[in-house]
């Protein structure tokens, strides 16, 4: 039998309303939020969330039993769920579905009310680290009354909307590169750089301290330093939050996470992979800044290593020159195009090439990420978890992991992680995929 004897205790039910907040409301935030909107209303499918679609087999395969997701863990349903935000650009949701141009404006229009009635609040904001952006609806004051006003937001949305439970998904834009610094080893050294208002306090680390700080648990879909340094962690731990990161993988990292583990399946060996993105967004725009670039390409680069490990195999990925490339290309909006190049070589190293060409829309593939983070971490946080969840992993191009421990990037064993956390947390057994022969027979 597999070992899942020693059962935990289920999750406390869900809140018949949770709170998800977003800091940054642009195109990603608000193609999520309306989409929920839609899909409340029977005007679209929430196409691409596992919460919403996907099935999970219990048991043996003879025994049939193959819930939703939904029904089977205790998660908040679309109609519990409340929004609420930062941007520093003011406006309410509605425009910034019209500026983001990703969804129809005939669905806006029937979706226009509810859209209109989320505000966001002034955002935290220091333009040396988002340079392309100049903010007009940003808070006055140093960092500590950031991290103050942040955390005050958070109650009186709360409040304002009858809530006990609420998560925090970053979706704002990637701010500069940023390696650990002093001010981030411990927390009691972050607090004390919190009230010297030091520059090396990122906006993106505020908005995660006041979430913590808040009881809330955190989710960084950018590649921005945010609680992934040792002195969030610290208090996640302290007082037991669940937290996740980084970087949404979205189209082309998505891609490479199913390819990269096929190649190493079959003992296939890459000499080169070159990919480029054109893109006309705002975040498009953003990138365009060599330093907040920097942030992103990082994320992009780390996935190959960790899955096809040159250490082991480097007659066949040794020699490996990975490139990675953003273009801002205004015409294309949020219909970013992500083309690939891979030079593989095969038996007697004979090569080989593969295109990929992926016409994607960035704002579509990312808005059921930040449903299903939202819902899984509320989740975690009533099971009892806390710190990083390595078990959504899936939803990351960098996953933050135990500093033990390097980063799952295949994205089926990190499906099969999901899914088996998923069981534990329900008191089911882990699937272990051994077979008839020795299992199930
Ligand atoms: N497929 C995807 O779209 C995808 C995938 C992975 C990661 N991401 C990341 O998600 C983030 C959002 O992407 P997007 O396309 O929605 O970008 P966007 O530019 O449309 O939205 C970002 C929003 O954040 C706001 N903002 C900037 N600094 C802020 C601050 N300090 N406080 C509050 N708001 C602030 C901006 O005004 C903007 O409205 C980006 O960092 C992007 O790199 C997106």
């Amino acid at each position: 039998m597999p070992d899942s004897a020693k059962k935990p205790a289920p999750p406390a039910p869900p809140a018949e309303r949770l709170g998800i907040l977003l800091q940054g409301m642009g195109a990603v935030a608000s193609t999520f939020v309306a989409g929920v909107f839609a899909a409340r209303r029977g005007l679209g499918r929430p196409v691409g969330s596992l919460t919403q679609l996907g099935h999970i087999r219990l048991g043996k395969r003879t025994d049939d039993r193959n819930p939703q997701i939904k029904d089977f863990a205790p998660l908040t349903p679309l109609e519990g769920l409340v929004f609420g935000g930062w941007d520093i650009f003011g406006g309410d949701l509605y425009e910034a579905c019209a500026t983001a141009e990703v969804l129809d404006s005939r669905l806006l229009e029937k979706l226009e009310d509810e859209l209109r009635s989320v505000k966001p609040m002034a955002g935290a904001f220091d333009p040396a680290y988002v340079k392309r952006l100049n903010g007009t609806h940003v808070k006055p004051g140093n960092r500590r009354d950031w991290a103050d006003a942040l955390r005050a937001d958070i109650r009186q949305f709360k409040a304002d909307n009858g809530l006990e439970r609420c998560v925090m998904v970053n979706c704002s834009s990637t701010e500069v590169y940023l390696e650990l610094g002093p001010a981030h080893r411990s927390l009691a050294a972050f607090e004390a750089a919190i009230d010297a208002n030091d520059t090396s306090i990122s906006p993106a680390m505020l908005y995660a301290y006041a979430a913590l700080k808040e009881g809330v648990p955190y989710a960084n879909g950018t590649p921005s330093l945010a609680a992934d340094i040792p002195a969030l962690l610290e208090l996640a731990d302290e007082l037991r939050i669940p937290v996740g990161g980084k970087d949404f993988k979205t189209g082309q990292t998505l891609m490479k996470t199913v390819l990269a583990p096929m190649f190493k399946a079959r003992m296939l060996g890459v000499r080169g992979w070159f990919s480029t993105n054109i893109l006309g967004n705002r975040d498009g725009e953003v990138l365009d800044e060599p330093e907040n670039f920097k942030a992103k390409e990082m994320t992009k680069l780390g996935v190959l290593d960790t899955i096809l490990q040159p250490g082991l195999h480097p007659e066949l990925y040794g020699d490996l020159y990975h490139k990675v490339r953003i273009n801002y290309y205004p015409p294309r909006g949020d219909a970013k195009e992500g083309w690939d190049n891979i030079d593989i070589f095969g038996w007697l190293g004979y090569p080989m090439q593969i295109k990929v060409d992926f016409l994607c829309r960035d704002s579509i593939l990312a808005a059921p990420i930040v449903l299903d983070l939202a819902l899984f971490l509320d989740l975690a946080h009533r099971a009892g978890r806390k710190g990083i969840q390595e078990w959504l992993s899936f939803y990351w191009k960098s996953p933050m992991t135990a500093p033990s421990v390097y980063a799952e990037h295949d994205l089926f064993i990190q499906l099969t992680k999901l899914k088996n956390n998923l069981r534990h947390m329900m008191g089911e057994d882990l699937i272990t995929h051994l077979g008839t022969e020795y299992y199930e027979g």
